[in-house]
């Protein structure tokens, strides 16, 4: 897919910040838009705002993305575009309490592979299909702060790779949309780390939303709507050592800031 005109695409999350400017500007496009969030009032409000369907569903539960998939199967017909885009920031590290780390485990990742399972199929089945994980900047890099988050968007980053890799041949398309900070009520509940790293270069939900048109466009597997992010990613390959002692001074900076 090139381009969403006409197409039945579901956005998970979308009852706020990235997930409703994806879901606004995709039916701007011309697509036929499923907003679904876990926040049913959120969802419809979007959903209101662009003329488009709410589902309100846990977008990660195996109950929940069930729910969904199948509700919006009988709006939209066959799924052409599922982004799967909610997800969960918690700060902290290996102390972080278990039901946080779940939590982030079951949002940032199981939401996609559950996702997938319902979805491949029928997909392979046509021979097309087309997933794009919100993922993060963090799951190239790393966050500062938030083991549950980077750990977690390492693992999406790794399972929507593991697809494309093994689904290219047969008509899938993976993309991973992978920003630095976003100006959504997520970054601004993120905490002092986030705020002294990230909010300078935040940009607006609606720029991710450029980037994402722009990038099933062109059909690249990594969506960076910070561009500089290629360079971070790649130097972090090359240097890993270097990399990680100007990771760590960047952590010795936080913390005499804090
Ligand atoms: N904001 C940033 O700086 C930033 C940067 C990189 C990546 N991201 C990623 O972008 C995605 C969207 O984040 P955002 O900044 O728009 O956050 P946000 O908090 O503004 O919106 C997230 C939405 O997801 C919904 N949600 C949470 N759990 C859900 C579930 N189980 N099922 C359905 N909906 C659920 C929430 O109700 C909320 O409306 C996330 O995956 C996040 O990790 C955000």
């Amino acid at each position: 897919m090139k381009s969403v005109s006409g197409a039945g695409v579901v956005v998970t999350g979308a009852g706020s910040g990235i997930g409703a400017a994806l879901a606004r500007r995709f039916a701007a496009e011309g697509a036929r838009v499923v907003v679904n969030d876990i926040n049913a009032e959120a969802a419809a409000a979007v959903a209101g705002s662009c003329g488009a369907t709410a589902i309100g569903a846990d977008a990660a539960s195996e109950e929940g993305v069930a729910a969904l998939v199948s509700s919006a199967r009988s709006e939209l017909g066959e799924i052409d575009l599922f982004c799967a885009n909610a997800g969960l920031a918690r700060a902290g590290g290996p102390e972080t309490h278990e039901a946080d780390w779940d939590a982030c485990w079951q949002v940032n990742v199981m939401a996609h592979v559950r996702a997938a399972r319902l979805l491949i199929g029928p997909w392979l089945e046509r021979g097309q299909g087309h997933l794009i994980c919100t993922v993060s900047a963090a799951g190239l890099l790393t966050m500062p702060g938030s083991a549950p988050y980077s750990v977690t968007k390492h693992a999406a980053l790794a399972f929507a790779e593991w697809l494309a890799l093994t689904y290219a041949h047969r008509g899938l398309t993976v993309q991973a949309i992978c920003p630095q900070g976003v100006r959504t009520p997520m970054l601004a509940g993120s905490g002092a780390a986030a705020e002294l790293l990230l909010f300078d270069s935040a940009i607006e939900p609606e720029v991710v939303a450029e980037a994402t048109i722009a990038g099933i466009a062109d059909g690249q597997f990594l969506i960076l709507p910070h561009p500089e992010v290629a360079g971070m990613y790649a130097g972090r390959a090359a240097e890993t050592d270097r990399w990680l002692r100007g990771m760590n001074r960047l952590q010795q900076g936080l913390e005499s800031a804090q």
